[in-house]
């Protein structure tokens, strides 16, 4: 890591927790720990929990979790580094103007400038004979030649090592242009280039600089949009392509579209509000870097199942936030043979022209309207039947927004459609509330009474090969983290005896830690762990783990973990197990003395 450890132990003990979420969340003291609301996602009741012992959060509700570090960068938005400097001032403790700390500055530079580089290569070629293939295809596309420049766009070559031999002459390594994702390891000792062939956009954050390249095919090969994969100046979740020129709109909302090409119409269009979350599904780290510069959005999804989902669970993670929140469903176009097709942003600009679309941005419909149109289409509202089913999923749906005034409004407008009487759905409106509260509540409960039934990672590349060694693995890390004066001075696991590569990184990082005599604690690892990684090993800190019992505990879990990799490895478990019942005699011996 780029900072010296001193540094980080002293930031870590000069921000105490509890001070620093007291400053965002209203926290109220429950047993050992304290609870609020949770910043992360909305909620009534607060699953959000403080534990000043171990000086980690926890959410029960979202499962996000970490120390005061891991706290920081998700609440402020901000990338590690950033995350520690914003500390250091809160605790006036000077930044360490550290080697490291440079060093890691510089490589990103490195890489942002190599990407500018790259960005400006594929864009010279656009002009010259090589990207004739990309005009050509601009110019089917109808972009303009003003627009490719205003979003930087480029052309990559057909050919397999033309930016590699490019940069490496301007001085860049191979290991920056893989950093960087631009070329692509062959696994037999050489290197091609990522993108061949390719109308190449740039993606650019809002700081203006190039971060990322999404790219698309020029026929109908697969796969039709290239992108660049996570590098250490990208993180898809945390980045919205169009979002520089958007953010210097005049108009008063920001419209969300699926693909790239829609942005480019659209902007070409005059509508210079659109960004697009390329193919990926809106995250909540994306909501809040819209934050800084609207709040108003306006999600133009395509007409077809899967923008209907992603409109759907979009509207979920907006509701309650700040933001006013519209749909504008774009209507299907019936063809030439008479069928009927779904159009996006950039098709329906293209077929109906730009007022035309004004028109639908001017009469989109809120969310609440969308989601409730979508019940509606479930139901057949001239039968009886029909319309109390109808009504009945109505005001469920009604019961989940914050605002009573708008359950109101809605629930009027429920009435009209299913032709009931307002009283009646407001009726089962505030009922369906109260249920959901009272759910909640018992919910909640059954949590704080049990939290390891919730415990399941949902991670893919957090899931457990072996879930009796894992278990027992979780078990190593708890007692580490409560009381080290369990453990010998030398490691009773290597990191390959764990199961899990994750948690056996955690108990090598916690176990220098500890010999280096800092202590085995979770808040100075933010910098090692990523988010994911840092949720999952918070969560499984929270369940119960007693001391007393602690070093019987401590020597069952370990001969379940070797007999585990013993198994893996094919050795014999004999051998291990009969070491793991000696330490456990010797820690008994000085027991008794
Ligand atoms: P679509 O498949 O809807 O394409 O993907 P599109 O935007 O209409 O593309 P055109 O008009 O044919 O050029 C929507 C978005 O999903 C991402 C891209 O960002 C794309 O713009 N995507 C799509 C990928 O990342 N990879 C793919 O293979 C396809
Ligand atoms: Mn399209």
């Amino acid at each position: 890591m780029a900072l010296p450890q001193n540094f980080m132990d002293e930031l870590v003990a000069r921000c105490d927790i509890v001070d620093v979420v007291s400053s965002y969340v209203q926290l109220t003291r429950r047993g050992s720990n304290l609870f609020g609301l949770c910043p992360f996602h909305s909620e009534k009741t607060g699953s959000f929990s403080v534990s000043p012992d171990k000086q980690i959060y926890y959410c029960f509700g979202c499962k996000r979790g970490g120390g005061v570090i891991n706290f920081i960068m998700e609440e402020e938005n901000l990338p590690f580094l950033d995350a520690v400097r914003f500390l250091a001032k809160r605790a006036g403790l000077e930044m360490p103007a550290e080697e490291g700390d440079r060093e890691a500055g510089r490589r990103r530079q490195r890489l942002l400038d190599l990407n500018r580089d790259a960005a400006r290569f594929y864009h010279r070629l656009l002009q010259q004979p090589e990207g004739g293939a990309v005009r050509e295809y601009l110019e089917r596309r109808q972009i303009h030649k003003s627009t490719a420049v205003k979003f930087g766009m480029g052309a990559s070559p057909d050919a397999w090592d033309v930016l590699l031999n490019e940069m490496t002459a301007k001085g860049y390594s191979k290991s920056e242009l893989l950093t960087a994702g631009l070329i692509v390891d062959n696994k037999r000792g050489g290197f091609y280039d990522k993108f061949r062939n390719r109308l190449m956009l740039p993606v650019v954050d809002t700081r203006g600089d190039v971060v990322a390249f999404g790219s698309r095919v020029l026929d109908k090969s697969e796969p039709k949009y290239m992108n660049s994969s996570e590098t250490p100046v990208y993180s898809k979740r945390r980045c919205l392509y169009g979002l520089n020129l958007a953010k210097k709109t005049k108009r008063p909302n920001i419209i969300l579209c699926e693909g790239n090409l829609d942005i480019v119409t659209l902007h070409q269009a005059g509508f210079d509000n659109a960004v697009a979350s390329m193919g990926t599904a809106l995250t909540t780290e994306q909501i809040r870097l819209l934050s800084r510069f609207t709040k108003e959005l306006v999600l133009c999804y395509d007409n077809d199942n899967a923008g209907k989902i992603a409109t759907e669970r979009a509207l979920q993670l907006l509701n309650g936030s700040e933001f006013s929140v519209k749909v504008l469903q774009l209507p299907r176009r019936r063809t030439e043979d008479g069928e009927l097709v779904k159009q996006d942003a950039d098709d329906f600009i293209k077929n109906e022209g730009p007022a035309a679309f004004e028109r639908l941005l001017g009469g989109s419909e809120t969310g609440v309207e969308f989601r409730m149109a979508q019940i509606a289409g479930k139901y057949d509202l001239s039968s009886d039947e029909q319309r109390v089913s109808y009504s009945e999923e109505v005001s469920s749906f009604l019961a989940t927004l914050p605002n009573k005034a708008e359950r109101e409004i809605y629930a009027a407008r429920a009435a009209e459609a299913a032709r009931i009487t307002i009283d009646a759905v407001k009726l089962d409106v505030e009922r369906a509330r109260k249920q959901k509260v009272r759910k909640e509540n018992r919910a909640e409960l059954r949590k704080s009474l049990n939290p390891a039934a919730q415990l399941q990672p949902r991670d893919r590349a957090l899931r457990y090969e072996n879930l009796r060694s894992a278990r027992a693995e979780e078990g190593v890390l708890r007692l580490l983290l409560l009381d080290d004066s369990l453990f010998p001075p030398e490691p009773p696991l290597q990191e390959s005896d764990f199961s899990s590569p994750l948690l056996g990184r955690v108990f090598t990082l916690l176990w220098k830690a500890r010999t280096e005599g800092r202590g085995a604690a979770l808040p100075a690892l933010a910098g090692e762990l990523t988010a994911e990684e840092m949720n999952h090993v918070t969560a499984l800190c929270q369940q119960p783990e007693s001391v007393r019992n602690g070093r019987q505990a401590l020597a069952d879990y370990i001969r379940v973990i070797q007999g585990e990799a013993a198994k893996r490895s094919g050795r014999k478990p004999d051998l291990l197990l009969a070491a793991a019942e000696k330490y456990k005699d010797k820690k008994g011996e000085k027991r008794n003395v």
